[in-house]
C-alpha cells in the first residue's frame, strides 16, 4: 500500500497513532527530527514525524526542517498535516481550542529556510499567497464536523523565534499585525513543503492565552495539562484522514 499522508505531530503529540514500521531516512540536509513511523490511521496508513523528536528535545529553533521536509518527499508523501501548539492571541480562542489557519507571518530569524540556498540546486520563487492548501484545510474542517469536534475555520498564525515565550508588548505587536495565534514551528516549515510540492496545513491547538491575553500569567505545567487533554480529539481527527 502506497502511503501519501504525511502526519507532524508537535509538543504533546510524539506517540499518536500504533506504529507499523519505523524508518530512518538520510537526506542531503542531515538527518530528520526522528525517525519516521509509518502509522496505522482508521483504515488506512500515515508517515508520523515527531517535530521535536522521540522522546521531545529539539528546540524549535534548532528543528532541521528541511531534513523533515525531505524524508517526507522522499517517501512519496503528498500530504501534511501538521499539528501545531500555540498560544491564542484572539481572546475568543480558549486553551484547548482547535484552530486550521488559513495565514502566517514569519518573525523568525536564522533558521535554513530554502532548499534553494546552494548554487547547484533550483533557485525557486514559490507562490505562498495563500500559505496553507485550501483543499486539506477544507478536508480538516468536514472532519472536525464529522467528528462532532469545535473546529475554528481560519486566523493568522504569527510563527516566532522561540523558545522562550513572548512579551505582553510583542504579542500586542503581533495582534497589532493581524495575527490571532502565535507558535514556533509553522515555519519555516510550511514553505518547504511548498518548495518540496506537498500539500501542508496546519492543525493548531491553543495551549494557552499568549502573554498578557489573559490577566493569569502562563503556566507551564497548564500548557501540558492543556495539551494533554487536547489530544484525544486531535487523535480523532486526525484518525479520520485514513
Ligand atoms: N507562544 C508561542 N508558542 C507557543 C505558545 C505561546 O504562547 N504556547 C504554545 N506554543
Amino acid at each position: 500500500m502506497s502511503t501519501t499522508l504525511g502526519l507532524i505531530g508537535g509538543t504533546g503529540a510524539v506517540e499518536l497513532f500504533e506504529c507499523l514500521e519505523r524508518r530512518a531516512i538520510e537526506t542531503p540536509w542531515g538527518s530528520p527530527s526522528a525517525e519516521l513511523a509509518r502509522v496505522r490511521l482508521g483504515a488506512s496508513e500515515a508517515w508520523f514525524l515527531a517535530r521535536h523528536g522521540n522522546p521531545h528535545r529539539i528546540a524549535p529553533h534548532r528543528v532541521n526542517y528541511r531534513a523533515n521536509i525531505d524524508a517526507f518527499r522522499q517517501l512519496g508523501v503528498e500530504e501534511i498535516v501538521a499539528v501545531n501548539a500555540v498560544g491564542g492571541i484572539d481572546p475568543e480562542l480558549d486553551a484547548g481550542a482547535l484552530v486550521v489557519p488559513d495565514q502566517l507571518i514569519d518573525y523568525t530569524w536564522g533558521r535554513e529556510a530554502t532548499f534553494a540556498n546552494d548554487e547547484d540546486r533550483p533557485l525557486v520563487h514559490i507562490e505562498f499567497g495563500e500559505p496553507f492548501s485550501p483543499a486539506l484545510r477544507a478536508r480538516l474542517l468536514a472532519l472536525g464536523q464529522q467528528a462532532d469536534l469545535t473546529v475554528h475555520d481560519g486566523g493568522c498564525c504569527a510563527v516566532t523565534q522561540g523558545p522562550r515565550l513572548e512579551t505582553a508588548a510583542e504579542v500586542a505587536r503581533l495582534a497589532r499585525d493581524g495575527a490571532t495565534l502565535v507558535g514556533m514551528t509553522s515555519m519555516p516549515e510550511a514553505a518547504l513543503a511548498r518548495e518540496a510540492g506537498i500539500a501542508y496545513a496546519s492543525l493548531c491547538v491553543v495551549a494557552n492565552p499568549a502573554a498578557g491575553v489573559s490577566d493569569e500569567p502562563i503556566s507551564l505545567e497548564e500548557i501540558d495539562a492543556v495539551l494533554a487533554r487536547a489530544m484525544g480529539g486531535v487523535r480523532r481527527l486526525l484518525s479520520m484522514l485514513g
